[in-house]
């Protein structure tokens, strides 16, 4: 049933790519780019948030003045302030598309579940900047989603009343919450440089940027919307008054605003429970190897004389499972006689794909276990499906 739903799904998206690349050169289709359209936006959230940070002032009393003053006085302050606001929300489109994408294009299976699983930690961990950055401007919105924040984290049994201490820094609202808030929107900000790292290092040749048109577009329409829409601030949070009025964020602040009709628990339980679903994705119903008679091919291996140290297997690898080495003596065969570089293969990353062996021109490297009658009956099925 799963499966139905996700081939459906995969044509789907095929067919939207086809329908796209009839308006664009296919090299231009913005859903090839949703993972560098995700790390553009990060990129510029970077850039004004460093802006923004010098002028802020993390207390109860100068928060709300401060974002005031910057928006207000300082030159550019409010287009860059409106600049970080939006690049927030195409962030996350973004990464809701690159998700949706690779999911519904089966590109989140066997080798491609370290990209997910980072990716998750990505998507978690940038959902809760953008909920502690809407806190930061400590406005009277600022002050409803902090209530409810903390109101959400005691319904969690047992650690919930520490979550909200830590998120307080203390019992309530005191001048110690705001740098707390401000060390809980900088931190995971900086997490997410370290977790972009796992996600890319098993990706070979990983497309981190759009193309120059797409950077020039995606800049452009934030810097618009920026100047046309100007991100504003409410009037300055004052602790036991309720705002008769306010817009929800529905990107980042969408549970907030289900607090007011769902219990809190119920809030905590539906977002933990997208997680871990969304984290168990790569693991259920995947077809098992064995079950489909495919043996077991063995991790590839290098046949050390013949090795001349071309790089073209490095280059070709899509795992990262093969880095080059200075040779620590010559090959055996002409070749190789004066090489400088052997390629190693390292095991624990190697999927057996068998792609490098078809990269090497000198019969440098073998699948230890691959049948040629295996690969002959697979391409038989895949011509009969
Ligand atoms: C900060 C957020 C993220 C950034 C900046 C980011 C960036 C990228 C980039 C640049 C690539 C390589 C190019 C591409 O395939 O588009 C990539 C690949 C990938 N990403 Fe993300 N990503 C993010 C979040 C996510 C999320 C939320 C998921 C899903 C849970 C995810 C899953 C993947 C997968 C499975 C691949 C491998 C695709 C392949 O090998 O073809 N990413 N990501
Ligand atoms: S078989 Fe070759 S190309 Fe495939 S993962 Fe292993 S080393 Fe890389
Ligand atoms: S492609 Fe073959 S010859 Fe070239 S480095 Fe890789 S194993 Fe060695």
């Amino acid at each position: 049933m799963y499966r139905r739903y996700l081939t459906a799904l995969q044509r789907w998206t095929l067919g939207l790519d086809v329908w796209i690349n009839r308006v664009y050169p296919s090299d231009l289709n913005p859903l090839y780019y949703t993972g560098g359209l995700t790390n553009l936006f990060l990129f510029v959230l970077v850039l004004s948030g460093i802006f923004i940070f010098f002028y802020y002032v993390p207390s109860l009393n100068g928060a709300h003045a401060s974002v005031a003053y910057l928006t207000e006085q300082v030159p550019y302050g409010g287009l860059i302030r409106g600049i970080h606001r939006y690049s927030a929300d195409a962030f996350i489109i973004a990464a809701l598309l690159h998700l949706f994408r690779n999911w519904f294009t089966d590109r989140y299976l066997f080798a491609r579940d370290s990209p997910w699983i980072s990716g998750m930690f990505l998507l978690l961990f940038g959902g809760f900047v953008g909920v502690t950055g809407y806190i930061l401007v400590w406005d009277e919105r600022a002050l409803v989603v902090f209530s409810e924040l903390v109101r959400l984290m005691r319904s969690i049994p047992l650690v919930g009343e520490r979550f909200a201490w830590v998120l307080q820094a203390g019992p309530g609202i005191s001048d110690e919450t705001m740098p707390r808030m401000l060390l809980l929107h900088v931190g995971p900000a900086s997490a997410l440089y370290v977790l972009l790292w796992w996600h890319y290092v098993r990706l070979r040749h990983p497309k981190v940027w759009p193309p120059a048109t797409w950077v020039l577009t995606s800049l452009g329409i934030v810097t618009l919307l920026a100047a046309v829409v100007p991100a504003v601030s409410g009037t300055p949070a004052q602790p036991g008054v309720q705002p008769t009025t306010m817009w929800l964020d529905v990107f980042y602040l969408l549970p907030f605003w289900l607090a007011g009709y769902v219990p809190p628990f119920l809030i905590v339980a539906g977002i933990g429970l997208l997680f871990v679903a969304g984290f168990a994705i790569p693991y259920v119903n995947r077809e098992d190897p064995h079950a489909m008679g495919i043996r077991h091919a063995g991790v590839a291996q290098v046949v050390d004389g013949n090795c001349t140290g071309c790089e073209l297997c490095y280059y070709d690898c899509p795992y990262n499972a093969i880095v080059m080495v200075p040779s620590p003596y010559p090959g055996a065969t002409r070749a190789a006689a004066n090489r400088k570089l052997l390629a190693v293969v390292i095991d624990s990353r190697c999927v057996e794909c068998g792609i490098c062996i078809g990269a090497c021109p000198f019969e440098a490297l073998e699948l230890p276990a691959f049948m040629e009658s295996d690969l002959q009956r697979r391409v038989a099925e895949a011509v009969r499906a």
